[in-house]
């Protein structure tokens, strides 16, 4: 059984995760944070904020604390923390799982155009609606800075930094949603067009429902790859498995 695990978190899987093993005698378990949210919510076990300094500042980390499992829990988007957490694992021989839930899939009477990029986005937008929602985070909004045309409705956990598209509104606000309150910001916003990353997941999920509702539209941008040959699975009872330890 591992004593030391790093969970690289930021994620509710992540957060459920280092419940469940903190509540286990012989398991030391840290979560690591960027640190991009004012307020995280509470995390079970001991918890580091902040980035390790790259690759190299990461194994130094895992060397130094005597980790001996890594977990890459983080968001299915956060592409240069998994780049990272590869490079450390290959140099400090450390066992590496990647915990990423399944992505969306669309439905009878769901309108989604994939892209493969916020800049793909972008450039889809204009022919299919004035008024955007784009829940898509608070980062990367530059991508839609040129699009002087239309209207956004930007929501996110603390408020973006610009350059942002001037015609912008903002909704601070943490989900989870139900499919009433996004059926609601949607009506009330007037939107013709929603623009979401395949995150994937049950939290963010109503907003792909109340777009079905009300027929709209779904930009949807999907997820960069991950490492080659790097071990994944979908939850935490798969990362309870990878590490040797019995179901709850
Ligand atoms: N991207 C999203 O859409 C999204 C959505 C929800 C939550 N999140 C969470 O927010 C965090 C940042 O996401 P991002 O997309 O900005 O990441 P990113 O682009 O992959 O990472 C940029 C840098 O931030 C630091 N970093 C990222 N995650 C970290 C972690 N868990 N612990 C310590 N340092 C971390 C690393 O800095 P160093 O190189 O200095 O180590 C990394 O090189 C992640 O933990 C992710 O799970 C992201």
């Amino acid at each position: 059984m591992p004593a030391h695990v790093l969970i690289l978190g930021g994620t509710t899987e992540a957060r459920r995760l280092a419940a469940g093993l903190a509540a286990r005698p012989g398991v030391r378990v840290t979560t690591s944070l960027a640190g991009r949210v004012t307020r995280p919510g509470a995390v079970a076990g001991e918890v580091r904020i902040g980035g390790f300094g790259g690759a190299q500042g990461l194994a130094d980390w895992l060397r130094t604390h005597h980790v001996d499992a890594l977990v890459d829990a983080t968001h299915p988007f956060a592409e240069a923390i998994t780049a990272n957490a590869a490079r450390a694992a290959a140099a400090t021989e450390i066992p590496w799982v990647v915990l990423r839930r399944p992505g969306w899939r669309p439905g009878p009477g769901d309108r989604w155009y994939d892209v493969p990029s916020l800049a793909g986005a972008a450039e889809a937008l204009p022919g299919l609606g004035r008024r955007v929602f784009l829940s898509t985070g608070r980062l990367g909004l530059a991508a839609f800075a040129h699009l002087t045309e239309l209207h956004f409705v930007v929501r996110s956990v603390d408020p973006p930094e610009p350059p942002l598209p001037p015609d912008t509104e903002l909704v601070l606000a943490r989900g989870p949603f139900t499919v009433a309150d996004e059926t609601e910001l949607l009506r009330t916003h007037r939107v013709e067009v929603l623009v979401t990353k395949d995150s994937g997941g049950e939290a963010t999920a109503a907003k792909l429902t109340a777009a079905r509702e009300l027929a709209l539209p779904v930009v949807v941008v999907r997820r960069p790859p991950l490492p080659r040959g790097v071990a994944v699975v979908s939850d935490v009872a798969g990362v309870r498995e990878w590490l040797g330890l019995s179901p709850l």
